[in-house]
């Protein structure tokens, strides 16, 4: 497979992650199209060059092949819970002969992970959906895929992480000690495009990224000296919040499967030791986490 990708298809790209990735692919000076469905309500507001297509919201196989024609690779940023649409598009990039399709995956925690699968239906589903691309690899020549798994977006919602700024609180799981990796969008938007710019190395493959690997007490040490006070920490045992934000999640309240996926990224999610651990595959290195905390507090200050 040779390492050329120049013409790129995303689709997500008004969603939390996408716009990052396009901003990126186009820094990098790929040629973009943003996929969409018609019915999209998102403006076309996007970096010169960049091309739209509407495509009918049930993004037939054929119709979507036909638009894909030309295009080396697609990213998608939608819902990892939409699978359904996903595979349409993987049966559409076979079609048009697409060379790399990564999935909408992006995980706070790895979704083959037994424990993530029992407690979140997500994780089964990107699971579900990989097997149906890895089946798709093996029976095209041109075809293949990549998942990025990189952790709780650091720089995104601070609600999701349990981080309280205004209120200067948080939450932890037992003494705060578990190391967890976590990315910010611009660290997984570069990743994505570098995905593309290894095609070998990344080929048919679940491949974890990071920021950093950090600790809950050391984010709350890093909040307190980038507000300049002290925060009120609240913990909880992990065993016992999980058990009672399952039963929740599983009575139908969403908010406790978000806890879920919360205790997963925590406590079930550094990715160092992992053998797919493609930091030096794709040339990245760690990044500050104190200065990423500084930004998201200057960012939030503003709002
Ligand atoms: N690791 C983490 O902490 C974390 C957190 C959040 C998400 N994620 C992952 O990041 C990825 C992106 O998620 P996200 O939350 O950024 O997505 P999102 O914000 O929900 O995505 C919205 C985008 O999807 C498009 N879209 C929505 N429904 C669609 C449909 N039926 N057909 C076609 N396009 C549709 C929207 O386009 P229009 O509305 O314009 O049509 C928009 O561009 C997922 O894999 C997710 O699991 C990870």
């Amino acid at each position: 497979m040779s390492d050329s990708v120049k013409k790129v298809a995303l689709l997500g790209a008004d969603g939390k992650l996408g716009p990052a990735v396009l901003d990126t692919l186009v820094a990098k000076g790929f040629q973009v199209t943003v996929l969409k469905r018609a019915s999209s309500k998102s403006e076309d507001t996007y970096p010169k060059g960049v091309e739209v297509v509407r495509i009918q919201d049930d993004f037939p196989i054929d119709v979507v092949a036909n638009n894909l024609s030309g295009q080396d690779a697609m990213i998608v940023t939608i819902k990892g819970s939409q699978t359904e649409i996903q595979y349409r598009l993987a049966q559409a990039c076979v079609k048009a002969g697409v060379k790399r399709l990564i999935p909408a995956d992006f995980g706070s925690c790895d979704s083959s992970s037994p424990k993530a699968q029992e407690l979140v239906p997500l994780f089964k589903r990107k699971t579900e959906l990989r097997d149906q691309l890895m089946d798709l690899g093996k029976d095209s020549k041109s075809f293949s895929w990549t998942s990025l798994v990189c952790g709780h977006f650091f720089d995104w919602s601070l609600e999701f992480l349990h981080i309280y700024l205004k209120e200067r609180k948080a939450d932890i799981l037992d003494d705060g000690e578990t190391k967890w990796s976590a990315s910010t969008l611009s660290r997984i938007a570069e990743a994505t495009v570098r995905i593309l710019q290894n095609l070998d190395a990344t080929s048919n493959k679940m491949i974890y990224i990071q920021s950093f690997c950090i600790s809950q007490n050391q984010v709350i040490k890093a909040y307190e000296k980038a507000t300049g006070s002290s925060w009120e920490v609240t913990k909880y045992d992990s065993e016992k919040y999980e058990k009672e934000e399952k039963r929740k999640a599983d009575d139908g309240d969403l908010e406790a499967v978000e806890n879920l996926v919360w205790l997963l990224g925590a406590l079930d999610a550094n990715w160092e030791s992992k053998e797919n651990f493609a930091m030096k595959t794709l040339g990245l290195e760690d990044e500050d986490m104190h200065a990423a905390v500084e930004e998201v507090v200057k960012r939030e200050s503003k709002q």
